[in-house]
């Protein structure tokens, strides 16, 4: 039987748009403010090197085998499953795999819009001059000014959740296509300069030694988890992000192709990212693993000190608002399409609902910054539970079960079908898809459960 199906949501206007979309959910936060941080803390090179290994090996065929469901299916990730299952005559429980989706990209969004509140709060600060001439106390400063005051944060939440409730309504072909075209070669231009303010620190080959020498000692299991998870997290990966995408994907687009150069693009970021940083963190004696105020602490130095920093700086603050607001919008677009589809809903009423219910989870990310900082529960804060849980648990986990599905399940006909890759390609996808990746994923799990059982 052959699926001509077309999505009630629209379509792409062609693969490039495609491309565009999802890089621009791709490259975000987790780029550029998280794979520093996480690399900082995790020790460096080769924390580097397993995070490529899972870029390579497990991120690249997840990311085929998720837009292949979606264009299969061309429903929200829910209902694209159910469908697909159906069709298939496979177990109805699949469907849930698109419910834990919709759970993960709430839970997610919620903090991940408290920290793009971070970088909003930031363009203020870069533009008034705050930064000229600061050191690393002086940075600091600021910072903590920031995140320990609630009703601040609180506030750019707030504004963040309705910039990302306002695209969002209105349906995310119009309007981001053109955002993100200017926007990429915009905020690479702007970490290339970081990176050539990073050469002249005196500190370059220190940080890029840091990054890219491996020292496998300082490899723990649960530094691997955290590898592995952030394979997931900075490629949108195991949620439905990249489904409900490639719901919207052209028909003769080739699927193979657009995953490997998202992937590529947004590996380029989060390196540069690190290249920026890290020569910074040295030359001003900062600590690499600061955690996820790193480069709130280290970049304003840069700026501080440079020739037009001052435009510099709210350049690329604003770059990076846009770079999260890109990666917000396709977190809940999963959750919108299925309001719309199953519940009849506008999408603007799906956004507000949406919006709400993130509003609402993001408080407490708001408050692990101050009000609740001490409240911790094996030493995490809320924030820093929901962060573990989503991108180290339920985003491999989902990311695991799509594997599981496109390479046990479904018939190899459909794959073919939608892939349409010639026999050594398809066949390599397969074994990644089918052998690797599952078995990957597995063995970094019971590597840190049997870590907490008998370490
Ligand atoms: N990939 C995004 C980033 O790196 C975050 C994200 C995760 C977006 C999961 C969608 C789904 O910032």
């Amino acid at each position: 039987m052959s699926v001509k199906r077309t999505s009630i949501h629209g379509q792409w206007s062609s693969r490039w748009a495609f491309v565009l979309a999802a890089t621009g959910s791709a490259v975000g936060l987790g780029n550029i403010w998280k794979f520093p941080y996480i690399t900082g803390e995790n020790g460096g090179g080769a924390f580097v090197l397993v995070y490529l290994f899972c870029i390579a090996c497990i991120g690249i065929p997840i990311m085929m085998a998720e837009i292949l469901l979606g264009r299969r299916g061309r429903r929200s990730p829910i209902n694209t499953m159910r469908v697909l299952a159906r069709e298939g005559h496979h177990h109805p429980a699949w469907q849930y795999l698109g419910w834990i989706g919709v759970l993960a990209g709430f839970l997610i969004l919620s903090y991940y819009s408290v920290i793009a509140g971070w970088a909003l709060a930031y363009v203020f600060r870069a533009a008034g001059g705050l930064f000229v001439g600061a050191g690393g106390e002086r940075v600091g400063e600021i910072f903590s000014a920031l995140v320990t005051d609630p009703e601040r944060l609180l506030a750019w939440h707030t504004i963040f959740v309705v910039m990302t409730m306002i695209v969002v309504s209105r349906g995310v072909q119009s309007g981001l296509e053109k955002a993100v075209r200017f926007l990429m070669p915009a905020l690479f231009l702007l970490l290339a300069m970081l990176v050539g303010y990073a050469m002249s620190t005196g500190s370059f080959s220190q940080g890029m030694a840091f990054l890219f020498s491996p020292d496998f000692s300082k490899l723990t299991p649960a530094a691997v988890l955290i590898a592995m998870g952030h394979a997931f997290f900075t490629l949108s990966l195991g949620m439905g992000a990249i489904m409900v995408y490639g719901s919207y994907l052209p028909d003769d687009a080739s699927i193979a192709q657009t995953s490997v150069t998202i992937a590529l693009a947004d590996t380029l970021v989060a390196l540069m990212a690190g290249m920026a940083i890290f020569p910074i963190v040295f030359a001003h004696g900062l600590e690499p693993g600061a955690g996820p105020g790193l480069i709130f602490q280290t970049l304003p130095i840069a700026f501080g000190n440079m020739p037009a920093g001052t435009l510099f700086g709210t350049l690329f603050f604003v770059l990076l608002v846009f770079a999260a607001w890109t990666s917000a919008i396709s977190l809940i677009e999963p959750a919108v399409a299925w309001l719309v589809e199953n519940h009849g809903m506008s999408r603007v009423m799906a956004s507000v609902w949406a919006g709400l219910i993130t509003w609402v989870v993001g408080l407490g990310t708001v408050f692990s910054f101050n009000l609740w900082a001490d409240d911790t529960i094996f030493g995490l804060t809320f924030f820093d539970l929901l962060d573990f849980a989503t991108a180290n648990v339920i985003l491999p986990l989902g990311g695991l079960f799509i594997a599981l599905f496109a390479g046990w399940t479904l018939s190899r006909k459909v794959t073919m079908d939608e892939l349409k890759l010639g026999g050594i390609s398809y066949q390599l996808w397969y074994i990644l898809v089918r052998y690797v990746a599952p078995l990957a994923v597995v063995a970094i799990f019971l590597n840190v459960v049997g870590l907490l059982q008998f370490g």
